[in-house]
């Protein structure tokens, strides 16, 4: 999991719920059910959830906050990302791309060969991280969200090629000092 003081990634809880719902709220049209996210975190065996926290320090205590969260299913040796999302106000300072870099190299441990996932049409931050990151767009699915009507198009990255691998592991090095010296 990746640490880039004072943020570090650690696999959800159930006791996270509240904070993790409060920030879906605001990130997607529409919400997760909170007794969905409970099914993925209890029942669902193909599901991996992971949260982005960050530690803080009030008077002489120390605190710590959720400010965002990932989640994907491992199908056979593919990873699908089902969910990523940032606290909106601490958007736009490479935590997202922390939480999917770290959701990259959880995939190459399982071990996956292929990551894939759906984005809106409309959601061009979104597309613009996972094009950082080599996921090519492979097709599309029109109407596919069901709340806007909205057209998915669908993103893959492939695992198997060591250049890739590689790449990760330099982009890593230069992610978490952008984030260390920001912080
Ligand atoms: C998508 C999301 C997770 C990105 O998180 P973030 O912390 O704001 O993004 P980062 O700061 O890590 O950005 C990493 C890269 O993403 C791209 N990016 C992020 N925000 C962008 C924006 N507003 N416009 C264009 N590109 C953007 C850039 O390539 C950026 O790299 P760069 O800074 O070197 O140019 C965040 O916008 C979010 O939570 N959105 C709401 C939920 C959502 O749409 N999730 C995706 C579902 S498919």
């Amino acid at each position: 999991m990746l640490t880039a003081p004072p943020f570090y990634c650690r696999n959800m809880l159930l006791e996270d719920i509240p904070e993790v719902m409060a920030i879906d709220v605001r990130s997607f049209p529409t919400p997760m059910k909170e007794s969905m996210l409970r099914y993925e975190l209890v029942e669902n065996q193909l599901a991996h959830y992971q949260v982005l926290a960050q530690k803080f320090t009030i008077g002489d205590a120390s605190e710590k906050r959720i400010v965002g969260f990932a989640g994907y299913w491992l199908m056979g040796d593919e990873v699908h990302v089902s969910t990523i999302a940032v606290q909106p106000e601490l958007r736009g300072q490479h935590l997202g791309e922390m939480l999917l870099l770290n959701m990259l190299f959880l995939a190459y441990e399982h071990p996956a060969c292929l990551v894939t996932l759906e984005v809106r049409r409309s959601n061009v931050a979104a597309q613009q991280l996972y094009a950082k990151y080599n996921f090519a767009v492979v097709g599309e699915r029109p109407r596919y969200y069901k709340d806007t009507g909205e057209d998915a198009i669908l993103m893959t990255a492939e695992l198997l090629n060591g250049r890739y691998h590689q790449f990760l592991i330099a982009q890593k090095q230069t992610l978490l000092a952008q984030i260390q010296t920001k912080a």
